[in-house]
């Protein structure tokens, strides 16, 4: 196990409400994985990883819990250690590259600004390996490109960039938060492509964020299906697809569009996510779900296990009521 993530939850303390945008979420993430974190937009993915990665400000933001990373709990470290494990160890790629990079400044300036700050003496190896990092995300003719402006590159080039920039120090871990949902799908595909190699090329792990079940199904090997900011379900993703426990997930999968249906049966899940600053009890998806009783109300809402290494927490299909 490489991060060790327990009971997370974090509050916006806002003047006009309490947002709960993550509640008491647990997951491991081992050595060599791709683990996706997925869900509609709005069920907590981003607000997960600032947390755990102390990216959000203090008040008004709070966070309890811990996230273990090599016996340091993340959570609760100065933050001059936290500031280098981010750096170095754990690093993260953005939904928009754009906003990713200083439009004013050279990319090789950028590339190697977190050697630069984490030590690295040399500036001319510094500018060596960025130009190695940029050839190895296949950006063609990395020594004349590096010392171009973000803006002329393509966004399919900026979010290589981005990738390699992620992976200067040699991270261990990288979260990657939508990186490719601001991109076609043919150059979506060369990104993952690019992902998957560089994985295994330098042994990662990587926590995968996406609202896209195809991109789960063919790119992580778990999968922790979020929703209003708790999890519903965890699984392999061979057992997500196939042995799927909970409404939700099941309802999410029932929605990806597909080539053979017909334009009439495209499928949309009733109703709309519960409004954050409310609290509730039992499950968060109850209203929308179409095998609600009145014992999901009542339900704790924890992660049990259904198969081997496979949880969930409706109680319907926990009481083997339910089975979908
Ligand atoms: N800066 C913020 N201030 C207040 N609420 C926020 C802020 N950022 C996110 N939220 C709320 O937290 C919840 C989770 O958001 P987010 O993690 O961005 O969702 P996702 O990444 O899954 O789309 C949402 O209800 C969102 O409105
Ligand atoms: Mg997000």
């Amino acid at each position: 196990m490489i991060l060790d993530v327990r009971n997370i939850s974090t509050v916006f303390h806002l003047r006009r409400a309490d947002i709960h945008a993550v509640k008491d979420v647990s997951f491991q993430l081992f050595k060599g994985e791709t683990l996706g974190i997925v869900g509609e937009s709005g069920s907590g993915k981003t607000v997960l990883c600032q947390s755990i990665l102390g990216l959000l400000p203090k008040p008004p933001v709070k966070t309890s819990g811990h996230a273990y990373f090599d016996n340091t709990d993340l959570l609760d470290c100065d933050s001059k250690k936290l500031r280098q494990i981010r750096g170095n160890q754990i690093s993260m790629i953005f939904q928009d590259p754009s906003s990713a990079f200083n439009p004013y400044l050279r990319l090789s300036e950028q590339l190697i600004e977190p050697l630069i700050s984490h030590g690295y003496k040399s500036r001319k190896n510094a500018l060596e390996k960025a130009r190695i990092i940029l050839s190895e995300t296949k950006i063609p003719q990395p020594q004349k490109r590096m010392y171009q402006y973000p803006h002329e590159f393509s966004g399919g080039m900026l979010q290589r960039a981005m990738i390699g920039m992620a992976l200067i120090t040699n991270p261990r871990i990288v979260i990657a938060d939508e990186p490719t949902t601001a991109l076609d799908v043919t150059v979506q595909a060369r990104i993952l492509q690019l992902m998957k190699r560089l994985q295994n090329q330098y042994s990662l792990s990587i926590i995968f964020i996406t609202h896209n079940l195809g991109i789960v199904a063919g790119f992580c090997d778990r999968v922790v299906v979020m929703y209003a900011g708790v999890v519903l379900e965890t699984a392999s993703t061979a057992d997500l697809f196939n042995h799927t426990a909970h409404p939700y997930t099941k309802a999410l999968i029932k929605s990806v569009p597909s080539i053979d249906n017909s334009k009439d049966s495209l499928y949309m899940i009733p109703g709309m996510p519960p409004d954050p600053a409310a609290r509730l009890s039992g499950c968060p998806f109850e209203p929308r779900c179409r095998y609600r009783t009145d014992k999901c109300l009542k339900s704790e809402n924890r992660l049990r296990e259904t198969g081997k290494n496979h949880f969930t927490s409706c109680i319907r299909v926990l009481e083997s009521e339910l089975s979908l």
